[in-house]
């Protein structure tokens, strides 16, 4: 067996959401005819929004990595965000709202076309190089967002940036549209 097939038995057997659960039976009873156009997922697989999670710290990681030289750790966490990608989401339970039917065919586009281009980054080592490749990797993080209807959910372009993005959004500036200051003004 294979250093990856092995991590992947082991994650099977250790993720606590793989276990099947009261929650999971209500699954069974609530999902009837849901998603009646794509594939039946497993009901003892993650959401998606979980998987996303975790697909948002490993990036994170990636750019945190970079900015202290530590390449293989960001070696590393591309590697594991390839499996997520090529692995995981086949099987995790399609988001409940928004568009679905594009999620695997862009999750297999973004595990072979996009993070390639990542991984050779980082083993050049050179840092420059990656934040290219991060650049144009969290891009397509975002592509798949505005598919999904998730345009909020914002992959920062910068190396080491928490992910999400939740900085504040600027007032426009140079604008003649009267902000207004509190509730009550609203109503003027
Ligand atoms: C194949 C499409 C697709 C790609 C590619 C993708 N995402 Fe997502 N992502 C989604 C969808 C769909 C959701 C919303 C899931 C839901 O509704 O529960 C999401 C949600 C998220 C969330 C929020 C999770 C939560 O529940 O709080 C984060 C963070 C995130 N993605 C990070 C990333 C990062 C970082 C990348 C790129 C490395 C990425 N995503 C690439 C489809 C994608």
């Amino acid at each position: 067996m294979t250093r990856s097939a092995l991590r992947a038995t082991a994650r099977e057997f250790i993720h606590p959401n793989r276990i099947p659960t009261v929650a999971a039976f209500i699954a069974i009873l609530g999902g009837c005819g849901r998603n009646a156009t794509t594939e039946p997922r497993s009901i003892r697989s993650v959401d998606y929004g979980e998987e996303m999670s975790l697909v948002g710290r490993r990036f994170e990681l990636v750019g945190k990595a970079v900015t202290s030289d530590r390449f293989e750790l960001a070696a590393f966490e591309i590697d594991e965000l390839g499996e997520i990608f090529a692995g995981a989401l086949r099987s995790a339970n399609l988001p409940k709202e928004g568009p679905t039917a594009h999620l695997d065919s862009m999750a297999t586009a973004f595990a072979e076309q996009v993070l390639p281009g990542l991984a050779q980054a980082a083993r050049t080592r050179d840092r420059k190089s990656v934040e290219e490749a991060f650049e144009h990797t969290s891009e397509a993080c975002n592509d798949c967002h505005q598919a999904s209807k998730k345009a909020f959910i914002v992959v920062p372009h910068r190396l080491g940036a928490d992910i999400p993005d939740v900085a504040a959004i600027s007032p426009p500036k140079n604008t003649s549209i009267p902000v207004p200051r509190a509730s009550h003004d609203l109503d003027k």
